[in-house]
């Protein structure tokens, strides 16, 4: 409720993935503290996103769009002066390179002006009256009312905000909770929130989500839940909240992406995007190529290619220049991988490259595992981490059939250069999955472009034009003429 407040559930203390030499040895790095909300405190702040949304009423959902562009200009502006502190929390809270985190930062302010910019379109559609028959028609823009905002580790700042900044600018208030992982960068934003937007608008809270955020959803005062993370975490939230029919959802979730190396596919070009498509920051992103088909014809070629692509990566801390591989952010992470890999060696699989799954505490090297089949977790599930399954296929009805049982369907990449081919391949995959992509990786950007996907994978569509849609109805006021209104 724009007020910095005192908490009765004490500190949380967060430390790095990235580990330094201490007395005892090495160690995570010690990084600093976060505030534990109770579930009375965070009740608390629902009560304030509440009285400030006043059933639709309030100062926020009533100002016009231009005066609540202007809160958000002088908050972007309050942003970019925390700019240095900002990314070096990224980079020490998950791990994310430097230069990455950089880029995280720098696409999260492009995409705040892209927003502004979309909603001054949108607006003018408001601005317009219709007339038919004998009826005038004006089509408006209206918020949802309350919002619950909970962003994942792997883009703490800019897929937190691609949901948070449409959500506050369309006229509603918010709860936001910030990931796990990537808690300390939202800090120094506060103050920014807090002199930019009225009181109420925007209520941080910290702490464990298993504590504080079913009470929330039992209120049933939650009306959007926003969230980028697990399938699963969705569902039993969904589940909480009393009237469930009335709640709408905007969620981004898991993911397993295939890509698909045709006989007909230009071998570089695959190696070069399946690299960046499943090892860009250590394939902790849900668009990651997480399975690789590959046609047994080219199979030999291919995984000679593509190990040697990963032997030239550089892993190392991230503000070494140039580096590709750096920690990985959870702490359970490594062990889980190494699980992955043994599963699929008992199961008949081996790691073909040099060094392929070496650890060093939070630093893994990726690992190509082959052939990988149906038996393995690698097959199954999301690995979310720097591994590389490929299975070898014969007939191209097996990577569709693949994705027609799988239970996801966020994106797929499909390579060849037989213009036949990739035409007849885009109508089954487009209809299973949200985007293919051709003799490209898997990617939510640039950030205009719809973002979405089916089965367990989303539920709406976020990007700068959708976001403002997702957290908005289109509303209309009639007028019907009469002789006394008729001029
Ligand atoms: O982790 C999921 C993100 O939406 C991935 O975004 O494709 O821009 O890396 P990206």
């Amino acid at each position: 409720d724009g007020e910095m407040r005192k908490w009765e559930g004490g500190v949380s203390e967060v430390f790095s993935p990235i580990y330094v030499q201490t007395a005892d040895g090495l160690k995570r790095k010690f990084i600093g503290s976060y505030p534990v909300c109770t579930e009375t405190e965070a009740m608390e702040a629902l009560e304030a996103a509440t009285k400030a949304y006043d059933s639709g009423r309030g100062e926020w959902p009533t100002m016009s769009i231009d005066q609540r562009i202007k809160c958000l200009e002088k908050f972007t502006y309050k942003m970019i002066e925390q700019k240095d502190l900002v990314v070096k929390l990224i980079m020490w809270e998950i791990g994310k390179s430097f230069a990455d985190s950089t880029k995280e930062f720098d696409r999260t302010v492009e995409y705040i002006h892209s927003t502004i910019d979309a909603l001054k379109d949108m607006d003018r559609e408001s601005s317009r009256f219709e007339i038919h028959e004998n009826v005038v028609a004006q089509i408006r823009r209206s918020p949802l009312g309350v919002v619950l905002c909970m962003g994942p580790f792997n883009y703490p700042l800019n897929e937190t905000y691609t949901t948070l900044i449409p959500a506050i600018i369309m006229g509603n208030t918010v709860l936001f909770k910030p990931p796990k992982h990537g808690t300390l960068l939202h800090y120094p934003l506060l103050k920014a929130f807090q002199e930019a937007f009225p009181k109420g608008v925007v209520n941080s809270i910290y702490g464990r989500g298993a504590n504080i955020i079913p009470g929330l959803m039992k209120s049933g005062k939650i009306n959007v839940l926003t969230l980028i993370g697990s399938s699963k975490v969705a569902n039993d939230l969904k589940k909480l909240h009393p009237k469930v029919n009335r709640l709408r959802a905007v969620l981004s979730l898991d993911a397993k992406n295939a890509a698909i190396i045709t006989p007909n596919a230009d071998l570089k070009v695959a190696v070069e995007e399946t690299i960046l498509g499943a090892l860009s920051f250590n394939g902790q992103r849900c668009t990651a190529l997480k399975i690789i088909f590959v046609h047994k014809q080219v199979a030999d070629e291919f995984l000679k290619k593509l190990s040697d692509a990963v032997a030239a990566l550089k892993m190392d801390m991230p503000w070494v220049k140039g580096v590709n591989i750096t920690p990985v952010a959870e702490p359970d992470k490594p062990a889980y991988i190494q699980e992955c890999i043994d599963d699929a060696i008992a199961n008949g699989a081996a790691v073909v490259n040099e060094h392929g799954g070496e650890m060093a505490e939070s630093l893994i090297f990726p690992a190509i595992v082959y052939p990988v089949n149906e038996r393995m977790k690698l097959y199954r599930e999301e690995q979310f981490g720097p591994v590389i399954p490929v299975i070898p296929y014969e007939s191209i009805e097996e990577p569709i059939e693949y994705q027609i049982n799988s239970a996801h369907g966020m994106q797929v990449s499909i390579f060849s250069n037989d213009p036949e081919e990739v035409s007849s391949l885009i109508d089954p995959f487009v209809n299973l999955v949200s985007r293919v992509n051709i003799n490209s990786q898997c990617q939510r950007g640039p950030d205009v472009y719809p973002f979405t996907g089916r089965k367990d994978s989303a539920e709406g569509t976020l990007s700068v034009v959708d976001g403002l849609r997702s957290f908005s109805i289109r509303s209309l006021v009639t007028t019907k003429m009469n002789d006394a209104n008729k001029h």
